[in-house]
């Protein structure tokens, strides 16, 4: 844990306008799969948050020559030597699992260490290692390190035995490279899985069908390099949307994809939020009571897991009852002592999470144990009266770029300290 604390003094309505950055989780997939390229490529749009710094360092590491600069990365790919990613990196980020699918594509073999990330649950990557193993690779796991090695890597058919964004993404990466067809099914539909296979293409792959839930991918021999933005990020804009709520504010979020909110639009407005979209902006204005309701996480388009945390902090005084059903991973309610701790009512049972609604979050230390929880926390700060001290604030710099000065921005009194 760090020694810096964050400092929020809430019950300021957030008002003006606010600038989604280029989406996390599109971005740590896509910085990677510019290996697959045979040229070097530019991509711009990414987010200045820790995820992204550490996808550098390991991109670096192989030996590509990386420069990353006011979100825009080039990449020379042709001077990678390496096929290995350690510990000291894989555990910095969960995409750094997407080495896999880009080293065994474009080298037909890999060795890289069990991914970090959030710990949310188990998350598991044997659909992932399954795939792998369809489009002709050995694959081990030993002492935390999965190794695999293909002769000829050859398309095939994948059925998902359950939809995962990282699977998809992974094997998708792998078989752009491969002989022949390959087709995946019970796929994940979520908007970067779209965003990838768009960037992919551009530098000369053939999939089509992502976004639904079956991908068909024509194997290339080579891929040529490209120039391409990553779209904005979902959860930034959610996060903002409920922020602007959450304090009875009015935010305009700019840059944004507002086809990608509908189940969040959906539950603000039966909640008596006013949600109004705006070309590529979308008006949040939260004035009035909110009522509670039921929201349950759901892969794409459903209402996103991580949303449920941040969102989670707006229905601790939602009148009368609320309720969060997570289906997606069974350790997600980490935030739940922390609100509590600030006066809210939430009781968790497994995977279900009761809100009673209560007049108002009260200030109080609390600590950060992952990156949406972190956002819960801000979204509480911002509600409750007093001055909130989160600890571990770290978490929130993997995924949110700028967020203590897109926030002051917006009137907010947040800032961040040194401890002792
Ligand atoms: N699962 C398996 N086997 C697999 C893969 C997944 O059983 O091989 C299970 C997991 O255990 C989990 C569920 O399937 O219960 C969904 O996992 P998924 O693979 O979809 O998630 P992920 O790839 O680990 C990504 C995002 C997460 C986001 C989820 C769901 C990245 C780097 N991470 O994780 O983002 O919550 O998809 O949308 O893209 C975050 O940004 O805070 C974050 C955690």
């Amino acid at each position: 844990m760090s020694n810096e604390v964050m400092l929020i003094r809430g019950g300021i309505p957030l008002e003006g306008t606010v600038r989604v950055s280029g989406g996390k989780n599109t971005s740590v997939a896509v910085m990677p799969a510019t290996l697959l390229s045979d040229e070097p490529c530019v991509i711009e749009n990414l987010p200045d948050i820790s995820d992204v710094h550490a996808m550098v360092d390991i991109l670096s590491s192989l030996g590509a020559k990386v420069s990353f600069r006011d979100g825009r990365m080039e990449v020379d790919p042709t001077s990678v030597s390496s096929s290995q990613v350690g510990y000291e990196h894989a555990r910095r980020l969960r995409g750094s699992y997407y080495l896999m699918g880009v080293l065994l594509g474009r080298y037909h073999e890999f060795e890289v260490a069990q991914p970090g990330g959030c710990d949310i649950g188990l998350r598991m990557i044997d659909q992932h290692l399954k795939g792998f193993r369809a489009l002709g690779a050995s694959v081990e796991e030993r002492n935390g390190i999965v190794t695999a090695k293909a002769t000829r890597l050859t398309g095939a058919k994948i059925n998902f035995d359950q939809v995962t964004v990282g699977g998809t993404i992974n094997v998708m990466l792998a078989a752009c490279r491969a002989e022949g067809n390959s087709i995946l099914l019970n796929a994940a539909k979520e908007p970067h899985v779209v965003d990838v296979a768009n960037f992919l293409n551009s530098m000369g792959a053939s999939i089509k069908g992502a976004g639904t839930d079956t991908i068909r991918i024509s194997g290339r021999p080579n891929l040529h390099g490209s120039s391409y933005a990553v779209i904005p990020d979902q959860i930034e804009t959610g996060t903002l949307m409920i922020a602007a709520a959450a304090t009875h504010g009015d935010v305009v979020i700019s840059n944004c994809i507002p086809t990608h909110m509908e189940a969040l639009t959906a539950k603000l407005l039966e909640m008596g939020v006013r949600v109004e979209e705006q070309g590529d902006a979308i008006e949040v204005r939260g004035a009035g009571p909110h009522r509670g309701v039921r929201v349950k996480t759901q892969v794409y388009p459903g209402f996103p897991t991580d949303l449920q945390q941040p969102m989670s902090a707006l229905l601790t005084t939602a009148s009368g009852d609320s309720e969060i059903y997570e289906t997606i991973f069974e350790n997600r309610f980490r935030h739940v002592d922390e609100l509590n701790r600030m006066g809210a009512n939430i009781r968790v049972s497994g995977r279900l999470a009761l809100f009673t609604g209560v007049p108002e979050l009260l200030s109080a230390p609390v600590t950060v144990t992952d990156l949406r929880a972190g956002a819960a926390l801000l979204v509480a700060g911002l509600m409750a009266s007093g001055e909130t001290e989160i600890h571990a604030p770290e978490y929130i710099d993997r995924g949110y770029e700028h967020i203590e000065d897109k926030l002051r921005a917006l009137h907010a009194d947040i800032r961040r300290e040194r401890l002792g």
